[in-house]
């Protein structure tokens, strides 16, 4: 049993690297496997729209656009639980997590309730260094992905300037606890 972390920052040792390596220990110290995924090392280009709307991500749950997508999908179907760490750009998740996640959510989406990810666990967390203006957006953007996705939103956690000295332990509280409930499962 695994749980994949995916951490959607260029810096590997900022703020959202620091919050997903959190969620690692969280999940971990409750037994279970923990696979940190940083997006932007994936080679995960942009979603073509194929056939002017839709292509095999509608016929047969499957991008055809080949790069590094393909690997990642069958990684994420096995999972069987999910923290999605992102910072907040311009109020919304960051460039390598829409681009990722637009493909996954019309691979899946399109599924219903045979989505890969029905039922399944997922913390969503927005990681603002900034003002932390936009950080409800980029969370709502978030909560919208996991329904679309038809997994469950187990907890959505912000993270500020001001709450950064405390929140990586609430993220490692929360990682654990969801981690702790898969293992009863
Ligand atoms: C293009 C860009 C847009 C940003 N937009 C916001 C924003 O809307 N609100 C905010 O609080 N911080 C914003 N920030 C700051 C980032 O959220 C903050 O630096 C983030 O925690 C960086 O995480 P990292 O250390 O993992 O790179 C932005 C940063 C960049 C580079």
């Amino acid at each position: 049993m695994n749980v994949l972390i995916f951490a959607s920052s260029p810096n590997k040792d900022g703020l959202t690297a620091q919050c997903a390596e959190a969620a690692a220990e969280g999940v971990r110290s409750a037994g279970v496997g923990a696979e940190i995924v940083y997006l932007n090392d994936e080679r995960i280009g942009l979603c073509q729209a194929c056939s002017r709307g839709w292509g095999t991500c509608l016929t047969e749950h499957r991008c055809q656009v080949e790069d590094g997508f393909q690997a990642l999908h069958e990684k994420t179907k096995q999972a069987a639980g999910y923290v999605l760490v992102t910072p907040v750009y311009f109020g919304q998740m960051s460039e390598s997590a829409k681009a990722c996640f637009d493909r996954l959510r019309r691979c899946e989406a399109t599924r219903g309730d045979q989505s890969a990810l029905t039922g399944k666990p997922a913390i969503g967390v927005a990681a603002a260094g900034g003002s932390g203006g936009g950080i409800v957006s980029c969370l709502d953007e978030m909560n919208r992905l996991f329904a679309h996705l038809r997994c469950a939103a187990f907890d959505m956690i912000t993270v500020t300037q001001k709450s950064r000295p405390y929140k990586p332990a609430a993220i490692r509280a929360a990682a654990a606890a969801m981690a702790a409930a898969l293992g009863k499962a």
